[in-house]
């Protein structure tokens, strides 16, 4: 993870870099700097803490300059201190880096370099790096560059200045994503397109073991050879206001309610004379009719969005699947064959892990097909196809929006499988879709419940424990309440399948301990009304997230939050929205910086 950005061109550097960075934060907020050249000297700034911090300390005392690097940190080695902050430097303060991923042998290189008499300051992987050019400086730098890259293991994105050769910026790349931006006498570097959107729309992407040489009016690709490499130039489509929090005091809330148009456009886009369209995958249908396996791999609420598929996939399609987390898969030998399938779900597309397992399955010649937010990014690259869930930037770093456009686009891709193999006739087919163009209307009458929701929150927002429960499709949505809950409130939470509470969490249930229990209406609803039954004879506190019209559950939940009644199957679509507002408002209640979060980051690009 971690952000980096590089800039050299006519501007003023620092705010050029502290405005990129900022749209950087999701990748880590542990600490951040910047390092300038001004009339031919290096300087740095850096602090610890958010970026505001940084642009405080700058605000008082400019750094200036027309040429620099800057990070946004999420540590790794070394804890978030002003020390440990990015950029570091070699022995004379000449060279400074900075660097996105982890170098593996950094140990042996640094013990190395110490014994060569290299005086290092910080507890970082990264400081080897700029010690390594320090090095091999006798020729230029971009040579140096080279030659110290070719001595790192692991992966990494970084970007070198040095005031030896004062009009460069020198960046390589291996596995972390690193985008060149191109502007008029001016041109960008970046581990993301919005850092750079506001200033140009003209990118490259570098390929790993590119090293780029990056001047105000030149940019030079080569492989670390030297080799010469053509680059296309693409030009970036997304909405700038996008990118920005508007009316909403936090991007996390914004996008909770942007949630309706996704999918609404998602449905648009996909579904055209009651005929699914899934253009981009890229697999033929007499491959995917021959498809008797699916391995879904993924992290975070990606892997939970995998989880609900799996149930929609084995009903619908009839076709076995089975759900890893990216970090375990890979290292469980698993046997794939040529009739299967790997699906590999990740909004962001840079998931370390989940990049990993890809790998994994295609040294296996398995073919992976893709559900990624972000088209450009390494994941979709790699992958044989991809379908986009076509949500637009997420910047909160808990997945809202994300994991609802996940989990549309995962069950048309069913239904689209199901039609495939003659399992749905067209008459059921269109029926399914008549029911899911209702989701978004359904949505939008939740957030109108906002008042219950924040209600809730403001009664139980002191606990400092929660269960959430549900069964079948549901039962992938507790574990996304305890996801959201815990990553943006630090409220510890625990999620199970509904019928496994007696099998021990039932213990933990008294009358202090909030449940939240799915209880939608479908064909699990007696058995999990059974559940709460249970929770309730034990005196625990239950907020039902049930079905509009149920007086049932009224009677004897201690809070009830209703969803419109929508087709059994996709109520997981809807009923991710309370749960969504309850962490949020739960959240903002605590006084908790909602969109970041501490210790997270939005894009995980380490394993
Ligand atoms: C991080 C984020 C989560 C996300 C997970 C997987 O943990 O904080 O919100 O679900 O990574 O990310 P991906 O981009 O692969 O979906």
């Amino acid at each position: 993870m971690c952000g980096i950005i590089g800039y050299v061109g006519n501007k003023y550097v620092d705010s050029v870099l502290l405005v990129g960075l900022e749209r950087l934060e999701y990748r880590g907020y542990d600490s951040a700097g910047i390092a300038t050249i001004l009339e031919g000297e290096l300087d740095i700034r850096k602090k610890e803490g958010q970026l505001k911090k940084l642009a405080e300390s700058l605000n008082l005392k400019p750094l200036g300059g027309n040429i620099g690097i800057g990070h946004t940190r999420w540590a790794t080695h070394g804890e978030p201190t002003e020390i440990n902050a990015h950029p570091h430097t070699d022995c004379k303060k000449q060279i400074a880096v900075v660097h996105n991923g982890i170098i593996e042998n950094y140990q042996d290189l640094k013990e190395n370099l110490i014994k060569e008499g290299h005086v290092f300051e910080s507890e970082t992987d990264t400081e080897v790096i700029p010690h390594l050019i320090e090095k091999f400086m006798d020729a230029n730098l971009e040579k140096a560059v080279c030659r110290a890259v070719k001595e790192l293991k692991g992966a990494y994105a970084i970007c070198v200045l040095s005031e030896k050769e004062p009009d460069k910026i020198i960046c390589v790349k291996l596995g972390g994503p690193l985008i060149i931006g191109l502007g008029n006498g001016e041109n960008f570097v970046a581990s993301d397109i919005p850092a750079i959107l506001p200033l140009t729309r003209k990118v490259m992407y570098l390929k790993d073991n590119e090293i780029a040489v990056i001047t105000k009016d030149k940019v030079k690709v080569m492989n670390l050879e030297g080799k010469i490499i053509e680059k296309k130039v693409e030009t970036v489509d997304i909405e700038i206001s996008r990118l920005d929090k508007g009316n909403y005091d936090y991007f996390m809330l914004k996008e909770i309610n942007e949630q309706p148009r996704v999918i609404e456009k998602i449905l648009h886009e996909r579904i055209k004379n009651s005929k699914i369209i899934l253009d981009e995958m890229n697999l033929d249908k007499q491959y995917l009719a021959k498809v008797k396996r699916i391995i879904i791999q993924a992290c975070g609420t990606s892997w939970h969005a995998g989880m609900v598929a799996k149930y929609w996939l084995e009903k619908y399609a009839h076709i076995h699947t089975e759900v890893d987390v990216s970090s375990e898969f890979r290292y469980r030998n698993p046997i794939a064959e040529g009739d299967t399938l790997m699906l590999a779900i990740s909004q962001s597309g840079e998931t370390a892990d989940t990049l990993a397992g890809i790998r994994e399955g295609k040294s296996k010649f398995v073919k992976v097909l893709s559900i990624v937010n972000v088209t450009s990014s390494t994941i979709a690259r790699e992958s044989d196809g991809i379908l986009p869930i076509m949500a637009g930037p997420e910047i909160g770093v808990a997945s809202t929006k994300a994991y609802t456009a996940q989990l549309t686009t995962l069950y048309l891709f069913t239904l689209y499988l199901a039609k495939l193999n003659y399992i749905l006739t067209e008459e059921n087919l269109e029926n399914k879709i008549e029911k899911l163009k209702q989701i978004p209307d359904a949505i939008d009458k939740v957030l109108k419940k906002q008042d219950i929701i924040l209600k809730c929150a403001e009664k139980y927002y002191q606990k400092r424990d929660f269960i959430f429960l549900g069964r079948g499709v549901n039962y992938p949505n507790a574990l996304e309440g305890t996801l959201k809950l815990k990553e943006i409130s630090y409220i510890h939470a625990t999620g199970y399948p509904a019928g496994e509470i007696k099998h021990g969490p039932i213990s933990l249930i008294n009358q202090d301990m909030p449940v939240v229990c799915l209880i939608p209406k479908d064909e699990l609803y007696d058995k999990m009304l059974n559940n709460v039954q249970e929770v309730i004879a034990r005196k625990g506190i239950v907020i039902a997230i049930a079905t509009e019209g149920d007086k049932k559950i009224a009677e004897i939940a201690s809070d009830v939050i209703y969803i419109p009644a929508c087709q059994e199957d996709i109520t997981p679509i809807v009923t991710a929205v309370p749960l969504q507002l309850l962490a949020y408002h739960v959240a903002v209640k605590l006084g908790c910086d909602v969109d970041k979060p501490r210790n997270l980051a939005k894009s995980v690009t380490v394993e």
